[in-house]
């Protein structure tokens, strides 16, 4: 009996996600002897290159270390390069043979990542499914990454392409926050701790926020950016995927098809959102932006879910592209509510009370950093009186857990691929409920009817945000101190 074949075709082998992500990515999986062992993969795109061009071009991103030579060298000799157009089916039927002849087995189970720009995601896709498929009982399975369309619509009219060619179980969309480790955990923290699971709703929690920050401007090339916007580029897709998960009801059981039914449920209980709970604002100080841009760099999207357990908790979604910000963060922060019965605050007069006992909060730190933390009040230590300070429970990953390797999203990523496991992909129902709750605050930016607030340089925020926040019952206390913030 020969043992069974893979292939991996990475798309658009010549490209910058393809140099920078996957072809690192296959690397350390195939060094760490993760991957099968009958393996071969062949890159794929216009350029007319050689194997070894597109890893010279790979090098400084694959982190090659000096014992690591050998194995390195057998990973290339099951590489090879092939080039083609996007369009023309003598060009896949070509890929097909190449496929075949390399694997010796004409029923390889088959991976495709498509790496391509997405003007050519239909025609790649439609092309793949002509003259790509393998022979019974091999499979096919297609990776893509977003963006899927630009609203509602576009995203709908690929999934209903991707769906006349492909069966859904064959389609895998990365969402790569997905494949982040305090991302994935979310789901145990939630489901395996009962000290959460009964606090985790509108009695307790008083409302949720997941922030994302980032510090470089728009990669320098300030045009795509345009096009695109922070509200599609993280908003849509990973910030609404972390929201699933956070707020889904308890799934049947791990499975894919389990979990993402209740992402999809919740997804769907979300109301409309008002357009006084946006706010935009724009970077200005990229050059590359056009003057009468309307592409926010800033977003903050306030959201409500209509089910039993969250009525009335503001979400809180935020997201800061800016070169002012020091800092590179993606975090959840959960604050609870006040305790009732306030014995420790001091009352000063009718109304008028201050404020002794902040609230608790857990926050979730997905990087950088990755870490676990309950803001709690204790009796200041030492203190003959009921003093009350704030502290942290601390579960600080690279402390508690030192030494141990936190694979990347990637790599998690697209090892699920070849085991079949579908928990970490986005699911067609998913994206379509995604798109349905951004898809008019797009459309209101566009008819220009949402003030486009700008930051500067050097802002850290913008101020009507924070204002909105806090009307929503955000409390802030001032004495927190957390170091690393
Ligand atoms: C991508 C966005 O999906 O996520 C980028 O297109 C963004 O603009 C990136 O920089 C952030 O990912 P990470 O893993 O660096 O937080």
């Amino acid at each position: 009996i020969t043992s069974q074949s893979y292939v991996f075709f990475i798309i658009g082998a010549s490209g910058d996600l393809a140099k920078r992500k996957i072809y690192p990515t296959l690397w350390w999986l195939y060094r760490d002897g993760v991957l099968p062992k009958n393996i071969s993969f062949i890159g794929y795109s216009r350029s007319q290159l050689t194997i070894e061009q597109i890893f010279e071009n790979s090098h400084k991103y694959m982190k090659i270390q000096e014992d690591e030579h050998d194995i390195y060298e057998k990973f290339l000799k099951l590489n090879s390069y092939i080039s083609g157009s996007y369009d023309k089916s003598e060009d896949f039927e070509n890929l097909n043979s190449k496929a075949n002849k390399i694997s010796h087995q004409v029923n390889a189970h088959r991976l495709f990542y498509l790496a391509l720009p997405p003007n050519v995601y239909e025609s790649v896709s439609e092309l793949i499914s002509k003259h790509c498929r393998p022979a019974s009982p091999g499979w096919l399975r297609l990776i893509i990454e977003k963006p899927f369309g630009k609203d509602l619509e576009s995203s709908n009219k690929f999934s209903q392409h991707l769906n006349k060619l492909y069966t859904e179980e064959e389609i895998y969309r990365i969402d790569h926050y997905l494949g982040k480790e305090m991302v994935q955990n979310i789901l145990v923290l939630r489901f395996s701790n009962r000290i959460f699971s009964r606090v985790w709703n509108r009695d307790s929690i008083a409302g949720v926020q997941i922030i994302f920050k980032e510090k470089i401007g728009t990669h320098g090339h300030g045009s795509y950016f345009d096009e695109v916007g922070i509200i599609r580029d993280v908003i849509q897709n990973h910030l609404m995927q972390i929201l699933s998960i956070l707020a889904m009801e308890k799934p049947r059981s791990t499975t894919g098809e389990d979990i993402r039914d209740e992402k999809v449920k919740v997804l769907r209980c979300i109301a409309p959102i008002k357009l006084e709970n946006v706010i935009v604002g724009q970077y200005i100080d990229d050059k590359n932006v056009p003057k009468d841009s309307t592409t926010p760099t800033y977003a903050q999207i306030i959201l409500f879910i209509k089910n039993e357990r969250w009525d009335g908790v503001p979400f809180i979604l935020r997201a800061v592209r800016s070169k002012a910000l020091n800092e590179r963060k993606a975090e959840i922060r959960i604050q609870f509510r006040d305790v009732p019965g306030r014995m420790f605050d001091e009352e000063l007069s009718e109304n008028n009370v201050e404020r002794t006992l902040a609230r608790d909060e857990l926050v979730i730190r997905i990087q950088p950093d990755e870490a676990i933390y309950l803001k709690i009040n204790t009796k200041r230590p030492g203190e003959m009186n009921f003093s009350i300070e704030e502290t942290e429970l601390d579960l600080t990953y690279n402390e508690r857990y030192q030494g141990v390797k936190l694979p990347n999203a990637y790599e998690r990523l697209i090892l699920d691929v070849f085991m079949g496991s579908k928990i970490n992909f986005v699911r067609s129902d998913e994206l379509q409920e995604a798109w349905r709750i951004i898809d008019p605050i797009l459309a209101e930016i566009e008819k220009k009817k949402l003030q486009i607030i700008p930051y500067k340089f050097g802002a850290i925020g913008i101020r009507e945000a924070f204002d909105a926040a806090v009307k929503q019952g955000f409390i802030y206390t001032r004495t927190y101190v957390w170091e690393d913030d």
